[in-house]
């Protein structure tokens, strides 16, 4: 099993590219389920999750090929097996999104339940109440959902959060429905958005993506498009943490400032230099990083993604930090890593405490998720001695080239 071995470097300095977003390209890929045809994906990056959902495409009766780097080509024919098995959807929980698209096509879709993860506790009944209330009957049966509906209705639904995946889904199934579909108390995520355009680009009316509430006309059928991924914030945050912990000056290029207000404002005041350039993002950090309070919330505000990214960042600032969780409880199960580093990081519920040190200590540690699994190679660039981060393969989810691309700006990783 693969594992990374990090040692200290000194300041990073350099540019390096960020990828298209995973948490987009995941759920484009489940709305090329919603019309046959050929779709060219530009900016895709080559992470085990996207192999995955292409491995599901396939069992559905899809083809995929990589004709170029960055390509991907996705051919949807005219009938298709809507069922996602267990083996899939328990590997990667996005993947039940091709719920809803499934059943506005098809009028029937089987979804194997998610399981718990390493966040804890991620149940889909948003997902399931938006799609009744679209009209579908749902019943789950031997660990699968299954639904049914002749034909969607569009309707008013309210989320009781802005779930990113309930509103994808109520997206996805609504733009077949009859007649128009609101979604109050939307998900905001730059993700949401992209998911809007590609959707509008296969011929859909999907209104008021970014915002609280997204109003969707129902049309009869859509058609395959050609779209261009936007890049990956949380990639991007992740280089932004890496020359916070590890010191020096860099340039994000493909970065979205824009996607990133609230980061970018945090990072500053922890005494970073952030600012928008040509490229994309430079980013500067002259000294020690201040401890400051952070706090995770749905789009606009912190990504929980950025959270482990942040607490390995404040886990070697000057001050103490707490840090809460208000997106998923389970969140802070790979802190223990962190204190094997020598970090000083108390939990209590969806609280961190996170007293800066100098230096961590290196040590022997696991990647318990992809971002949990970053922040602890982040980590061991400002820890003395040798990191080995094990279970390599939760990075290999969500990371492109993350070894080479950390080479790239001098940091001292290897991939044993
Ligand atoms: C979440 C993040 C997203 C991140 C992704 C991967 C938020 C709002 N969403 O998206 O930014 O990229 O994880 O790490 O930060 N929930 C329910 N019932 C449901 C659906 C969700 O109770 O049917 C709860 C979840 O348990 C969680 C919250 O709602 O507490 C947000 O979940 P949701 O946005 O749906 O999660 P993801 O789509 O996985």
């Amino acid at each position: 099993m693969a594992a990374l071995v990090v040692r200290p470097s000194g300041p990073l300095e350099g540019t390096v590219t960020v990828s298209g977003a995973k948490n987009s390209v995941l759920k484009l890929l489940a709305a090329t389920v919603l019309a046959p045809g050929r779709y060219h994906l530009h900016n895709v990056p080559e992470i085990a999750d996207v192999a995955w959902m292409g491995d599901l495409l396939v069992a559905m009766g899809m083809t995929t090929s990589r004709p170029a780097p960055g390509q991907l080509v996705v051919d949807s024919p005219a009938e298709l097996l809507p069922e996602a098995p267990y083996e899939l959807v328990e590997k990667m929980r996005a993947s039940i999104v091709v719920l809803g698209p499934l059943l506005a096509r098809f009028g029937r879709a089987r979804v194997s339940l998610p399981g718990g993860d390493d966040f804890g506790s991620r149940p889909i009944d948003m997902h399931l109440d938006a799609l009744r209330s679209l009209g579908a009957s749902i019943e789950l049966v031997h660990g699968f959902v299954e639904a049914r509906a002749e034909r969607l209705r569009g309707a008013r639904l309210g989320l009781d959060f802005p779930s990113v995946g309930a509103t994808e889904n109520a997206m996805m199934a609504a733009v077949l429905a009859e007649g128009t579909t609101v979604i109050d108390n939307a998900a905001r995520e730059p993700e949401i958005v992209d998911l809007a355009a590609f959707l509008n680009r296969m011929g859909a009316v999907v209104r008021g993506a970014g915002s609280s509430t997204i109003e969707i006309d129902g049309v009869h059928e859509l058609h395959p498009v050609e779209h261009t991924l936007i890049p990956d914030r949380i990639e991007a945050a992740t280089y932004l943490a890496a020359v916070g912990i590890a010191g020096g000056e860099i340039t994000i290029a493909g970065a979205r400032p824009d996607h990133m207000d609230l980061l970018v404002h945090k990072l500053g005041q922890m005494g970073m230099r952030i600012s928008p350039c040509p490229e994309g993002l430079w980013a500067m950090a002259p000294r020690r990083l201040s401890a400051v309070d952070v706090s995770t919330l749905p789009y606009p505000g912190l990504a929980t993604d950025y959270m482990p990214l942040l607490v390995a960042m404040l886990a070697v600032a000057d001050g103490v930090a707490i840090v809460t969780e208000n997106i998923f409880s389970g969140r802070f199960r790979y802190v223990d890593e962190l204190v094997r580093m020598g970090a000083d990081v108390r939990t209590d519920g969806h609280h961190a405490i996170v007293r800066g040190r100098q230096w961590l200590s290196g040590a022997p540690v696991r990647a318990h998720d992809i971002r949990a699994g970053a922040a602890v190679v982040l980590a061991g660039l400002r820890a003395q001695g040798e990191t080995t981060v094990s279970e390599a393969h939760h990075i290999d989810r969500g990371y492109e080239r993350f070894v080479e691309k950390l080479r790239g700006l001098g940091a001292d990783v290897d991939r044993v």
